[in-house]
């Protein structure tokens, strides 16, 4: 049987609390299977600077490269809000998906039927959604040259970001897009803002060009905007979104309360040797420390890890199917519960852990 290295790197904050929980799912499942784990822990953003002075130790990239996958957790805090920005602990993440060269972040935004009710949003208006977002993850205005900024005697400013992007990098994503599409109900919108940036419209273009590789998946172009209305308008009418960098963090924060919550959206960052598996939420110092973070997003992840990084399907399967039932329990975390009674963190990594052991 196969072992596997696996990186974690928990982060701050939740990361460090829910982080765990994906690994203990992992863990049954090589139990069950006679696939071997190694998990591998390192240091990555405040935790990094703390221990080391920067957000991103070799140490910490060496061992990404050299393991098969890589469990991420969260990075950032208010504790380091005052670094400056080239050591922020944000940029150990953006440089790990930039070194591995992981441009396609698949963001599954799903409403499960027992948390209609979770959303903010009405039951009518989310009940059904099942969105796929993909996001551009190595590109765009996270990593445009020139950037910086420049600073007057008068104590004024004048700061650049660049938002750029090749043919070949809107390419690559775009067809990972309609590779997605076509597994699923074979309908993408590609979202942009062409009616006023250039490098929308180099986009839109490049877009209309592979369509005519994939004519059984349906293309339609939408501006971001009113992408942004439709989705919490009439979410259901996507089904695999693709779009750059800054577009897709935005409105995969939106799409996540058609989950429920934050607490629900797990991602895959895919393109180079190694995938790179994470919740979509960040560390929330809200809640940390608490013991009360939903762990899904993170379990969830874990589960993506399973299909994408090590072709396990039934395994990835299992661990959604856990999940699904643990939630027709009635069992829920604090940001799902609506008010009712709240599990912790440990507590649904428990009943899910049981849930998964109880497939095999
Ligand atoms: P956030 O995602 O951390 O939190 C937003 C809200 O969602 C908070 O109210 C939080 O309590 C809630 N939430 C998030 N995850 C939850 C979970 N698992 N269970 C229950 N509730 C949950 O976003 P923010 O507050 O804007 O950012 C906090 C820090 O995290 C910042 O430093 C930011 O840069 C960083 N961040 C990191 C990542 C990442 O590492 N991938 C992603 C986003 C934000
Ligand atoms: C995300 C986060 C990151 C991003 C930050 C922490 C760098 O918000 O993964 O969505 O902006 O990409
Ligand atoms: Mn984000």
């Amino acid at each position: 049987m196969a072992t596997w290295r696996i990186a974690v790197l928990p982060g701050d904050g939740i990361g460090q609390e829910v982080t765990p929980q994906a690994v203990r799912v992992l863990d049954v499942v090589g139990k069950a299977t006679g696939v071997g784990f190694e998990f591998e822990q390192a240091l990555v953003g405040g935790a990094a600077i703390d221990a080391h002075g920067v957000p991103l130790p070799e140490a910490t990239l060496t061992l990404c490269r050299q393991s098969q996958a890589i469990l991420f957790g969260a990075v950032g805090g208010p504790q380091w809000d005052s670094v400056g920005q080239e050591v922020r602990p944000e940029r150990g993440l953006l440089a790990i998906r930039k070194e591995l060269d992981l441009f396609a972040n698949l963001r599954p935004a799903k409403c499960f039927p027992m948390l209609v009710d979770a959303s903010p949003l009405k039951a009518a208006v989310v009940g059904g959604t099942d969105i796929m977002v993909i996001r551009e993850l190595t590109g765009g205005l996270y990593y445009g040259e020139p950037r910086g900024v420049e600073r007057f005697a008068d104590g004024s400013a004048r700061a650049v970001n660049t938002m750029v992007y090749t043919t070949r990098e809107i390419e690559r994503v775009a067809r990972v897009g309609f590779e997605v599409a076509r597994k699923r109900r074979k309908r993408l919108a590609s979202v942009d803002k062409s009616n006023v940036l250039i490098v929308s419209q180099v986009w839109r273009d490049v877009v209309t060009a592979l369509a005519k590789e994939y004519p059984d998946v349906a293309l339609e172009h939408v501006l971001v905007d009113n992408c942004a209305m439709a989705l919490v308008q009439r979410p259901t009418q996507f089904d695999t979104i693709v779009t750059e960098n800054t577009f897709g963090d935005i409105l995969s924060d939106e799409a996540a309360i058609l989950a429920g919550s934050m607490g629900m959206l797990p991602s895959a960052s895919l393109g180079g040797s190694v995938g790179l598996y994470e919740p979509v939420h960040g560390t929330a110092p809200d809640i940390a420390g608490q013991g009360v973070a939903n762990p899904i997003a993170a379990i969830l992840s874990a589960g993506m890890l399973l299909r994408y990084s090590l072709n396990l399907v039934q395994d990835a399967d299992r661990v959604d199917a856990a999940v699904m039932r643990v939630l027709e329990s009635g069992l829920r975390t604090r940001d799902i519960a609506g008010g009712g009674r709240a599990a912790g963190t440990r507590e649904m990594g428990d009943a899910i852990v049981k849930a998964l052991e109880a497939r095999y």
